[in-house]
């Protein structure tokens, strides 16, 4: 079966007082539910505390980013090491923030993909489209050229040890949720795609979906047969919101 799983993307907000509160409430509503169903990406500063925090409890935690270089001279960038000693277990890669702001191409996206799995760091690997190129009618293009920059650089058999996140990205922050439909065609041609280089990969991969998941859409949007869970940004930062959603994936 395949794993289900809710993460928070906190992106550039909280602090120390802020995190506290949220995590307090998370970690006692979700104690006893199933483990390694959920997670936290925080900013990087954060990761020690959080680590204190979530340590022996059942959420995982990690980060937004990471770079593709090991170690060097590299000003200002975290090492996917680095992030092994504060505990993550996951980080996100090739967020459509990070492409569209920050430059990230799909080849450098499948650099920082490596350098996570080189440290046995799983990465949610961030595909989807823009508005545009919905409206043009590539989304399907578009998303095969992300996915597969990565696979032809680090083989199928690395997304046994991934998680993917489809992620439109006119619904990212927006509150226009893509409809359960159009979410599950999505997740069905990119577990196709898989398939066609392994149909056991295929089955087993587990593809979130992210872009405006509220507690009141979570539930229609995990009934679908090939949505494995969320990838959740503003909604993880209210604890009564992010447990909510993470319920909804217990039902
Ligand atoms: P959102 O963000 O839930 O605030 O739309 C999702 C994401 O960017 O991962």
């Amino acid at each position: 079966m395949r794993k289900k799983l809710v993460v928070g993307n906190w992106k550039m907000y909280g602090n120390l007082i802020e995190n506290e509160q949220l995590l307090n409430t998370i970690v006692s509503d979700l104690a006893g539910l199933k483990i390694e169903q959920y997670a936290v990406c925080v900013p990087y500063p954060y990761l020690s505390s959080v680590q204190n925090k979530l340590k022996n409890t059942n959420i995982s935690w990690g980060a937004q980013n990471v770079s593709q270089y090991h170690k060097g001279a590299y000003t200002g960038e975290v090492s996917a090491s680095m992030l092994n000693d504060f505990g993550c277990t996951f980080v996100i890669i090739g967020h459509s923030e990070r492409r569209s702001f920050f430059g990230e191409n799909n080849d450098i996206v499948a650099e920082k993909y490596v350098a996570a799995q080189s440290e046995k760091l799983i990465p949610i690997l961030c595909v989807g489209e823009t508005l545009e190129q919905r409206d043009r009618g590539i989304t399907k293009q578009i998303i095969q050229e992300q996915l597969m920059t990565v696979i032809n650089k680090a083989g199928v058999e690395s997304l046994r040890k991934a998680v993917i996140a489809y992620e439109p990205v006119w619904a990212i922050g927006t509150g226009k949720t893509a409809t359960p439909n159009q979410a599950q065609e999505v997740h069905v041609f990119i577990r196709n795609s898989i398939g066609t280089q392994d149909i056991n990969i295929a089955k087993e991969s587990t593809i979130l979906y992210g872009g405006s998941v509220k507690a009141s859409n979570a539930a229609e949007l995990f009934a679908m047969p090939d949505i494995d869970g969320g990838l959740i940004g503003g909604a993880s930062l209210v604890a009564d919101d992010f447990v909510a959603i993470c319920n909804t994936l217990n039902n």
